[in-house]
């Protein structure tokens, strides 16, 4: 029996729970039409509470409304993409629509004051909203639009961003069915909004929603339903100790179904199944979540994780402060980083805690390794691989 859980980055899970209510908002939105809220969102979520997934699945939403749909991820060259994806795609329906006799390929298209030629497949590529534009005088014929989604939209440069905003101002403003979704790490996103120029002003209207753990209890219906459809059984009990393990953390949802599943890939799940199970994902959890995480910061933002997680609850910044033998301020420094790359957040006046769950655990079980020490630089053992 295969095994149904999907412990991957991006890999549409089994059962998506608990996000019906963001799929709802964006169906209605699409049914509304051109200005409604929902056509431009900018989500964001900690490492791993599904954010890709999201936009997958409200990429879903929009292709069975008749929808094109765009998927990129921010970085070099990616108004470029979207260019050349529109385009292909505005190439494919014109090819439809002339089998069916239509005469969509030959729209001009007035943009910006400017009447553009007739285009030819073989010309060369336009601004990346001019092939957008074009596209959708294509879907005007269908009445339906284009959406495009954007992730890791921290990463995007200043320029682009500003390009994009003002582009996507312009067509909501001729009231153009296009809908933007961008997914980011709240942060730095936050960090990205609080520019002065006009097209992030324009942004801070979108609507934001924010990624969250999902409830433990629906977590626990999803075990039973997936499980059960997979043909094997596993009583309420036991699908609540997997939910509990969770803590409603969309991977290791997937990480403790995956590793609970593969303890006995047939015939009932058993108290023994789970125990492992949930170990192993803890474990794994560690190694793909909070390893590359740490890896990718600087050894005086460890110590400051470190320090922190001599906490059980929140902690408090002189705390931490002291415990690395430094002021206040110097230590600002370091939870500011560390809020920016996700990795904590704050938790009132003065207060900040871990994001992701396990972290505290991880970091006390792998402190040795992850502190900054001038006097013992060798023994951090990055070769030696995860314990
Ligand atoms: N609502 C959900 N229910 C169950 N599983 C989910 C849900 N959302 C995401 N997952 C699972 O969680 C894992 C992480 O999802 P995803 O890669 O979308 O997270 P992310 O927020 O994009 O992470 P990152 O910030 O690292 O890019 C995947 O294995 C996915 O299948
Ligand atoms: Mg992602």
């Amino acid at each position: 029996m295969s095994n149904p859980f999907k412990p991957t980055a991006g890999a549409t899970p089994p059962l998506l729970v608990g996000r019906q209510p963001v799929l709802d908002a964006f169906q209605e939105s699409i049914e509304d039409g051109p200005g409604s809220p929902y056509l431009l969102q900018l989500m964001t979520g900690a490492r791993g509470v599904g954010k890709t997934v999201m936009l997958n699945e409200l990429g879903e939403v929009a292709q069975a409304n008749g929808w094109v749909v765009i998927h990129v991820t921010a970085g070099p060259g990616m108004l470029e993409r979207i260019a050349q994806r529109a385009r292909v795609r505005r190439q494919e329906l014109g090819a439809v629509d002339r089998g069916h006799g239509a005469t969509t390929w030959s729209v001009t298209t007035p943009l910006g004051g400017v009447s553009r030629q007739s285009p030819s497949p073989e010309a060369e590529s336009w601004p990346w909203v001019d092939e957008v534009a074009a596209l959708l005088d294509v879907l005007a014929a269908h009445q339906t639009g284009v959406c495009i989604t954007v992730d890791e939209i921290h990463s995007l440069d200043v320029e682009q961003m500003q390009t994009l905003a003002g582009d996507i101002q312009m067509l909501i403003r001729e009231s153009r069915p296009i809908a933007l979704i961008m997914a980011g790490l709240p942060r730095a996103v936050e960090e990205l909004l609080a520019g002065e120029s006009r097209p992030t002003t324009f942004l801070r209207r979108a609507e934001r929603p924010v990624l969250r753990d999902v409830p433990v209890s629906e977590v626990a219906d999803s075990f039973l339903q997936i499980v059960t459809d997979a043909g094997r059984s596993l009583s309420d009990e036991l699908a609540m100790v997997c939910a509990r393990a969770t803590n409603g953390y969309p991977f290791m949802i997937q990480l403790v179904g995956y590793h609970t599943w593969r303890q006995g890939r047939t015939g009932p799940i058993t108290a023994e199944h789970v125990t492992a199970g949930v170990a192993a994902a803890r474990a794994r959890l560690g190694a793909l979540v909070h390893e590359p995480a740490l890896a990718d910061l600087s050894e005086v933002d460890r110590t400051f994780l470190v320090k922190m997680a001599q906490d059980d609850g929140a902690s408090r910044l002189a705390d931490i402060a002291a415990r690395m033998g430094k002021t206040s301020q110097y230590a600002g420094v370091y939870r500011d980083r560390l809020l920016k790359a996700g990795m904590i957040q704050a938790a009132g006046y003065g207060l900040v805690d871990f994001d992701a769950p396990y972290l505290r655990e991880y970091l006390r079980e792998h402190a040795a390794h992850l502190m900054a020490d001038r006097h013992t630089r060798h023994t951090r053992s990055d070769e030696g691989g995860p314990g």
